[in-house]
């Protein structure tokens, strides 16, 4: 039901959230499991009144993404709830990634170590959160895997029976993640856009209408869990906004919210305001984003992915024409690299700095080589990449092995010329 905007609407459910309100033409609604404005048809987000946020009251909370509580739409009370309580990854300092590739500040905010190994942890904790409140005993998803595991772990946690819809044909990884916790996984003949077409009928379809969808019907909630990344650079980097930094795209989802996260640090006080540059990073057997920046077109041209970045893999990106605009806004751009780059980016991202990256990763480091080597980044400001997810779920894209097989003696050791 549509709301006017002054009315009051507060609900202490949903934190500092007052309304869902259309990203398109301002609309606002009550807060709902609806995503899609009724007069518009544009995406609804949650809109807030954010109360005084301190810095020390952040501080001193728990250590995961309820420290920011009073800037998600989640009950007062969500740290005593049976969540996932996914958050406050390392923010690495990458000194030899960095000398490797001519940076004077680069840092990895690396969120390969969340519970499920993925930074969707971190939607999903804020999804389960609403479909409690509204009173959904399934939750749903389409996934390109990431998401399957996360949706699969936290309902197992929190209570709910759980069947997640992904593409068939994903890595084994991502299946045994998704199917380990005892929901049940579909995998559909077709793409993720088949997916996502599928679930959007099916909320529709009795069998389906009383399921928490977390990136479908409840996704205006659950996106906002990744402005958490934002907020924990900036406050990993002494409540400080980095320069530049580089975000993966697939729904292009991520990306947004980690700019709606900086500015809403700015807003409440927590940060200075100062102008940073945002990047996005595509595969290049998926990167209709990218291929629009490049070709200066708002509107995004969907395209049938061929990628070994299984999980970047959204030929028709919901929040792309978004995307654009931050880049356009912040000064920053969209690249792409292929395959090849990418498995030689997880290498390199390994061999200087310890960190094991998923696909995703690989295209992330991928995309920061390439803007250093066109001079599109600049080299002495403070950068940071984000690392979503973590190598051990895409093991069959990368070659390493070991070295050699030898007969337990020294003999056999210096023969093979290890010593
Ligand atoms: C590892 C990883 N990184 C990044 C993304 C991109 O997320 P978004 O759809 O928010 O752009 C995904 C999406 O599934 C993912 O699994
Ligand atoms: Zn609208």
């Amino acid at each position: 039901m549509a709301i006017a905007a002054t009315e009051p609407t507060a609900v202490r459910a949903f934190g500092p959230g007052t309304a869902l309100s259309c990203r398109e033409c301002g609309e606002r609604y009550e807060l709902s499991p609806i995503f899609a404005c009724g007069f518009c048809f544009g995406p609804l987000e949650v809109a807030y009144d954010f109360g005084n946020v301190s810095r020390e009251e952040i501080e001193s909370g728990p250590k995961n993404i309820w420290r920011y509580r009073s800037l998600l739409p989640v009950p007062d009370n969500v740290a005593e709830l049976p969540n996932m309580n996914p958050g406050l990854t390392p923010l690495v300092r990458a000194d030899r990634l960095a000398a490797e590739l001519g940076l004077s500040s680069l840092h990895v905010k690396d969120d390969s170590g969340n519970p499920t190994h993925s930074f969707k942890d971190r939607v999903v904790a804020i999804a389960v959160e609403a479909a409690r409140t509204f009173g959904f005993t399934t939750l749903s998803c389409s996934s390109t895997g990431n998401l399957a595991g996360a949706v699969g772990a936290a309902a197992a946690r929190a209570g709910f029976e759980s069947c997640v819809f992904i593409p068939a044909g994903l890595e084994e990884g991502k299946v045994v993640m998704a199917a380990v916790y005892g929901g049940k996984v579909v995998a559909i003949d077709g793409n993720y856009d088949d997916v996502n077409r599928f679930c959007s009928e099916l909320i529709g379809d009795p069998a389906g209408e009383s399921w928490g969808f977390t990136n479908v019907n409840l996704r205006p909630y659950y996106a906002e869990g990744s402005k958490t990344l934002a907020y924990e650079i900036a406050e990993q980097l002494g409540w400080r906004l980095p320069d530049q930094i580089v975000i993966p795209i697939a729904s292009g989802s991520q990306l947004t919210k980690i700019d709606k996260g900086f500015q809403e640090l700015i807003k409440v006080g927590l940060v200075e305001d100062r102008p940073y540059k945002v990047f996005g990073a595509q595969a290049t057997g998926c990167s209709p984003v990218a291929k629009a920046w490049e070709n200066g077109h708002d509107v995004i041209q969907p395209v049938k992915p061929d990628t070994i970045a299984k999980s970047l893999a959204i030929g028709n990106p919901a929040d792309g024409p978004y995307v654009l605009d931050i880049a356009q806004r912040t000064g920053g751009s969209i690249e792409h690299v292929g395959d090849d780059e990418i498995v030689d980016a997880i290498k390199l991202l390994a061999r200087t700095e310890g960190i094991f990256a998923e696909t995703a990763g690989g295209v992330t480091t991928g995309v920061l080589r390439k803007l250093v080597r066109e001079g599109k980044l600049d080299t002495e400001a403070e950068t940071v990449i984000v690392n979503t997810g973590d190598g051990l779920k895409t093991l069959n894209a990368v070659d390493a092995g070991v070295t050699a097989t030898i007969k337990p003696s020294l003999k056999a050791f210096t023969e093979a010329g290890l010593a």
